[in-house]
């Protein structure tokens, strides 16, 4: 069997190579100026006949049958059944005759004119269709003039790709291959050169087998329109050569005038997929054209397929989701603007609010901690000349706005302690009693005196935590380098500074900061006390 297969496919290649070499057409064209041949394809019976006397006869119009012979022509040379032109021109048109005993064949030629702007004749072309990413094979060789050729040019499109002893291309296929392919060979002969030409019109042609079309994009589009506007619709598809693609614009009223369906566009990529795609034009949109659903379909032996557009007013829908949004910002920015307002208020009125939480919850921070005092009054004791303004302050108005008036419990050592005792635990001790310690600071603070109620005061607040130091700047304090260390890291919003020539009232911000650094204690009732304060004597 296989051999079989074998013999017969050497047989055909057999057959096919002398049927090549020899000229069975009757019709046959020739291009001027070139190389050209005619050879009786003799069976093998006649071939062998030595005898058999051979003759060659032209037929023509102006000339009747005439026989030839070596000198009819110089371009003509005569070898048994091959007659050859060197080179064949265009006079040369008619009818050949070749006798061979009482066999005879007669071809009829046609010498075409050369083309002017071509380097071949497209009268004279072979067609070869190549599907995409195939084979693509193109041979420059010649079946005849083969062994005589010296060289030989391979041309696409009339511009030289390659050049050798026989070249050719043998790649896979793409639409770029597409074009002309002419093979120009080169036979010397009597000191010229002659050339002969091969022509393929190689078209490439896409993937032959068949896919299931499929359109592009969602299967249902919502198209924003203005009514009055224009509106292209794209349909397309990956689709067969042969698929069809088409709108569905009837229905039981007919087609709206104002649409137009163009004409289909096909475009092959490289790679041999076809695009096809069809639009469709609306114009001069109307309320009908908004309520049609418009359909487009690509049809195929293997399946269909269809997407649907639907044309929406632009206001509807831009308008809603807009309003919305509109709001939404308005309120977010409102609501932004009063945050931040809120948060700065909640800073500048933090005292306030804070005072005001207090009475409102009734906090008393007092009652459990086991101590005696609310705060320690730390002051400069020396009731000199320069600093008597600051003792009044420490001994007079702070008891008379702290204790009589907001119910607190001072510790002023020059009132509360019976002089006596060892004064230094009793400092100590008095410190540790008492839940703030106040320090009424002036320059002239730093004496030795105080200086052991400062540093006690601020080992508990600092190391042990166990009280807070209310800092009151009576006299503005610009040079600290007197002062321990550890009083600069009292945070400064532990520091107030008391302005001795603004008469204060209760509601002062001075006062409130004071008792929002003081501990929270439940007010008592106050007394028939004046609002405003006396106004310090300047002296
Ligand atoms: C070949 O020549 C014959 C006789 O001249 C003519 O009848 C026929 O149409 C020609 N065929 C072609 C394909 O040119
Ligand atoms: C082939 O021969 C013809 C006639 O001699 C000439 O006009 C033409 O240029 C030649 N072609 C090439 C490619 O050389
Ligand atoms: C060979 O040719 C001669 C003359 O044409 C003829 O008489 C003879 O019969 C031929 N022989 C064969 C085997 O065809
Ligand atoms: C060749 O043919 C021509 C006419 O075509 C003729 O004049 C000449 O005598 C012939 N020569 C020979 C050797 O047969
Ligand atoms: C007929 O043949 C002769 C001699 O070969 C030639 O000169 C003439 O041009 C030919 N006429 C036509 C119409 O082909
Ligand atoms: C050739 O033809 C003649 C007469 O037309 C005939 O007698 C002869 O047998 C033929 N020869 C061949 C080989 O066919
Ligand atoms: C082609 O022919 C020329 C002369 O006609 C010769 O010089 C050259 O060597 C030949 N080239 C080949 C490849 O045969
Ligand atoms: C070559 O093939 C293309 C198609 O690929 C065709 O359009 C063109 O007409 C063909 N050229 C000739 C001369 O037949
Ligand atoms: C339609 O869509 C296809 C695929 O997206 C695209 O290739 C084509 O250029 C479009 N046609 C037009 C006219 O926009
Ligand atoms: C388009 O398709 C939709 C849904 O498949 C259908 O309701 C509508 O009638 C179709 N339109 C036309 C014009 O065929």
């Amino acid at each position: 069997m296989h051999h079989i297969e074998l013999l017969l496919a050497l047989l055909a290649l057999m057959f096919t190579s002398t049927s090549e070499i020899c000229i069975s057409r009757h019709n046959i064209s020739a291009i001027e100026g070139e190389l050209f041949y005619l050879k009786y394809c003799s069976s093998a019976s006649e071939h062998n006949n030595e005898t058999a006397t051979i003759k060659w006869y032209k037929n023509n119009e102006s000339h009747g049958c005439i026989e030839l012979n070596s000198s009819s022509s110089p371009r003509i040379t005569l070898r048994d059944s091959v007659l050859e032109f060197w080179p064949v021109e265009l006079e040369d048109s008619g009818s050949y005759i070749f006798q061979m005993g009482n066999d005879t064949h007669k071809w009829k030629l046609n010498v075409i004119g050369r083309s002017k702007h071509n380097c071949y004749s497209e009268k004279l072309i072979i067609s070869k269709t190549v599907e995409v990413q195939k084979s693509l094979p193109v041979a420059c060789k010649h079946d005849y003039y083969q062994p005589l050729v010296n060289r030989t040019a391979l041309y696409k499109n009339c511009v030289k790709i390659k050049e050798g002893k026989t070249p050719g291309l043998k790649k896979n296929a793409e639409f770029a291959d597409q074009g002309y392919y002419t093979c120009v060979f080169f036979i010397p002969h009597n000191g010229r050169l002659f050339n002969a030409t091969k022509t393929i019109n190689v078209t490439i042609v896409g993937d032959r087998s068949k896919i299931i079309p499929v359109l592009l994009g969602p299967k249902l589009n919502r198209v924003k329109v203005e009514l009055g506007k224009d509106v292209e619709l794209n349909c397309s598809a990956l689709a067969n050569e042969r698929d069809l693609i088409y709108w569905n614009l009837w229905d039981e009223n007919g087609k709206e005038p104002n649409v137009h369906e163009e004409k289909v566009t096909k475009i092959r990529t490289p790679e041999g997929k076809l695009y096809v795609s069809r639009m469709l034009g609306i114009k001069n949109i109307n309320e009908k054209n908004l309520k049609f659903s418009y359909n487009c379909t690509v049809v195929s032996e293997g399946g269909t397929d269809t997407i649907n557009f639907v044309l929406l007013k632009k206001e509807d829908m831009d308008d809603i989701p807009g309003h919305i949004f509109t709001r939404g910002m308005i309120v977010a920015v409102s609501v932004l603007v009063v945050v931040v307002c809120l948060v700065i208020m909640g800073v500048i009125y933090r005292v306030d609010l804070v005072l005001f939480y207090r009475h409102f919850m009734r906090k008393d921070e007092t009652l459990t901690d086991g101590k005696t005092y609310d705060a320690f009054v730390s002051y400069l004791k020396d009731c000199g000349p320069e600093n008597g303004e600051e003792h009044t302050f420490a001994v007079e108005i702070l008891p008379r706005v702290l204790e009589k008036h907001f119910g607190y419990k001072l510790c002023i050592y020059e009132r509360d302690v019976v002089p006596g005792g060892a004064v230094v635990d009793e400092i100590h001790s008095l410190i540790e009693k008492s839940r703030r310690l106040i320090i009424v600071l002036s320059q002239s603070y730093m004496s030795n005196e105080v200086r052991y109620e400062l540093e006690s005061g601020l080992h508990e607040a600092l190391v042990e935590r166990k009280i807070k130091i209310i800092l009151i700047e009576f006299t503005p304090v610009s040079d600290f380098t007197f002062f321990p260390q550890s009083l600069k890291l009292l945070k400064s919003h532990r520091v107030l500074k008391w302005n001795a020539d603004k008469p204060l009232s209760y509601n002062s911000r001075f006062w409130k900061n004071l008792l929002y650094l003081m501990p929270a204690k439940m007010v008592k009732p106050c007394g028939a006390e004046s609002e405003v304060l006396p106004v310090l004597s300047q002296s």
